[in-house]
């Protein structure tokens, strides 16, 4: 089996990418939790950044000022059973950055490429022992590249913003689907044309659309691949 890094024990990573309301978050989790890995949300430790400079006030347009700030930020992630809690300052934000305004912030915090050095490190640190599944963007392609399994996945706008939409209005946050829509094809648009790790598809991912399976079929499709790759 191909492994992270070199050491004597096995060290496992799946690796998930793919763009905002592809449904990778809950795929990834549940995957997680039948294969007793670890699960590793690469998002939320950019949202956390985002929600810190967001609380310093900082001018999102002015890339120096977001890295000045963000290298302030105590981000610290644990994982408890296998889930993943974000802390900031030891505050647990794990829901909080969730919002909108994260949302809409998380995009130009995640291009600066002194954001991106960090959380590669924080993320490669997270993961190099042990068994992970890791979701983000570019896990496949920079993180992890040497990961056991590489998946990809995607689904139509329409359905990632009826998913947001369901996500939003069970967080009590009120929304509507063209916004949503919207909101979600700027995030992809500066997630796939950002400089540096750009949201793309390795050579070696196995493609998975979503727009029309059932979540069981998304959580059976990667155990299936995992386990041919594996046995
Ligand atoms: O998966 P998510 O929607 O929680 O991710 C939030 C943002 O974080 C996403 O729009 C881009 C950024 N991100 C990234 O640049 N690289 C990753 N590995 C994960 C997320």
């Amino acid at each position: 089996m191909k492994t992270a890094d070199s050491g004597s024990t096995a060290t496992v990573v799946i690796a998930i990418d793919g763009p905002a309301g592809a449904g990778k978050t809950t795929t990834a989790r549940e995957v997680a939790r039948r294969l007793g890995f670890k699960y590793l949300d690469t998002g939320a430790m950019y949202r956390t950044i985002a929600l810190h400079v967001l609380r310093q006030g900082c001018d999102l347009s002015n890339p120096d000022e977001i890295a000045r700030i963000a290298e302030d930020a105590d981000i610290s992630i644990e994982f408890i059973d296998g889930a993943q809690k974000t802390c900031l300052k030891g505050e647990d934000v794990s829901e909080l950055i969730r919002s909108p305004e994260v949302s809409k912030a998380v995009s130009p915090v995640s291009e600066v490429p002194a954001v991106r050095r960090r959380m590669v490190a924080l993320q490669r640190e997270n993961g190099k022992s042990g068994q992970n599944v890791v979701e983000g963007r570019d896990i496949g392609t920079v993180v992890f590249p040497d990961a056991v399994l590489k998946v990809f996945m995607t689904a139509d706008i329409e359905e990632r913003a009826r998913r947001r939409l369901s996500d939003f209005s069970r967080s009590g946050i009120d929304s509507d689907i063209q916004k949503i829509a919207a909101d979600i094809e700027e995030r992809d648009g500066r997630d796939s044309n950002r400089e540096d790790s750009p949201l793309s598809r390795a050579d070696d991912a196995v493609l998975i659309d979503t727009t029309s399976l059932s979540f069981e079929d998304q959580v059976e499709k990667i155990i299936q691949n995992f386990r041919e790759k594996t046995s």
